[in-house]
């Protein structure tokens, strides 16, 4: 089998790429990635040698390299794309370029190099934002309310896949997932931004009052949804993905976080809140369960220690990521108060 990963040099995506080449050394992987500012090719040293795989730079917006790249491809696993809700507020353009017109792109192409299966990767938020303290949670029949321009534009990149699956019967599935945490995550998402600061002494920076929740799902357990979906799935269904059964808010994360660190609470630092931060969110995943028997294998607690000391272990890997450009970023969404 001959995969098309896009976006395979980000967090998500580099983790597919190592999860899939040791448990199907029989297919090969093309990852097809831009390299912006959170694609990484130091992600991928373990694999870069492997004949099974090959990377190709490009933008998934540039119809003739996807053309290119498509050749030959039965299955498309769809990652790519702009991903962070904070950038979306900073800068919508970039989010609707590549999440919305990009996918629309890569569909077309699939369509004309008829693939076996089109696989799309979504998030929850498209389904908008659940009180505290209720026991709601998003399931594959929540109605879409995106509300930042990070989420609308994932919301629309889920509704051209499905249109592509109704109206020209490409085979597509979609999994829609919560946040997910562990190695190789771009510092500017809470948990890698959060063990980061710590080490360099810096403060932590919390939106709001703190008590948002989000779904927590460790990254591997991600890739083996999208595995028993790539295997099992029923074509044109949607997947919701989750890792956590309890409410888990972010001020409960960070002290987890400063304790396990060894560091003090004082670290906190509450900022002005985020543009419309959504307030919670919670995943039922109970149809992925009962259809194709997953399950998350990783809990938060145990995971949450290991991608610490991940981060501990691979401080030059970070640094690194966290020099040049992220300095300018940081400057501009923190204002200079942590
Ligand atoms: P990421 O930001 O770490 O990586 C995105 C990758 O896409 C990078 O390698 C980047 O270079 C590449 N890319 C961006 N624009 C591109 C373009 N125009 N052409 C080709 N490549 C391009 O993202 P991630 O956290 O790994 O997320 C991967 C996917 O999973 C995204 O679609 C995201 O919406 C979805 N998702 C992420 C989470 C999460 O918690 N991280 C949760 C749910 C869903
Ligand atoms: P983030 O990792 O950006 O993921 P998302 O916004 O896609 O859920 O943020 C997770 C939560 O942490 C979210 O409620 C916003 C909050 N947060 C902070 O409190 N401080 C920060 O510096 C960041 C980046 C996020």
């Amino acid at each position: 089998m001959k995969l098309l990963v896009t976006g395979g040099a980000g967090f998500i995506g580099t983790n597919f790429i190592i999860y899939w080449l040791s448990h199907h050394p029989e297919d090969t992987v093309v990852n097809f990635d831009k390299l912006t500012y959170a694609g990484n090719l130091n992600n991928l040293t373990s694999v870069e040698k492997n004949p099974q795989y090959r990377f190709v730079q490009g933008d998934i917006c540039d119809a003739k390299a996807v053309g290119a790249v498509m050749d030959g491809i039965d299955i498309v696993v769809h990652f790519a794309a702009e991903s962070h809700v904070d950038r979306s507020i900073l800068e919508a353009a970039p989010f609707v370029m590549t999440n919305v017109v990009g996918t629309q792109v890569l569909l077309d192409a699939a369509l004309k190099a008829k693939v076996r299966r089109f696989h799309h990767v979504s998030t929850d938020e498209v389904f908008g934002s659940l009180e505290l303290g209720t026991p709601d949670t998003f399931s594959e029949r929540t109605l879409y309310n995106p509300r930042s321009p990070y989420s609308a534009s994932k919301a629309g990149s889920d509704h051209l896949v499905r249109a592509y699956y109704h109206t020209f019967g490409l085979p597509v599935t979609i999994t829609n997932c919560s946040n997910n945490y562990g190695p190789y995550q771009f510092p500017e998402k809470l948990i890698p931004l959060v063990i980061t600061n710590l080490v360099e002494g810096k403060k932590v920076p919390v939106y709001g009052d703190g008590l948002n929740v989000r779904d927590w799902l460790y990254v591997e357990d991600h890739c083996r949804a999208i595995d028993a979906v790539l295997s099992d799935g029923k074509v044109g269904e949607t997947y919701c993905v989750g890792g956590t059964t309890e409410d888990i808010n972010n001020i409960t994360i960070v002290k987890k976080i400063i304790s396990l660190m060894g560091k003090d609470e004082s670290s906190i630092e509450f900022v002005k809140d985020r543009l419309g931060h959504d307030r919670r969110y919670a995943v039922d995943w109970s149809k992925i369960k009962n259809d194709l028997g997953w399950k998350p294998q990783h809990d938060f607690d145990t995971w949450l220690t290991r991608t610490v000391e991940w981060y501990r272990a691979n401080e030059p890997w970070w640094r690194d990521v966290k020099s040049g450009a992220y300095q300018t970023y940081y400057t501009t969404q923190y204002q200079g108060t942590v």
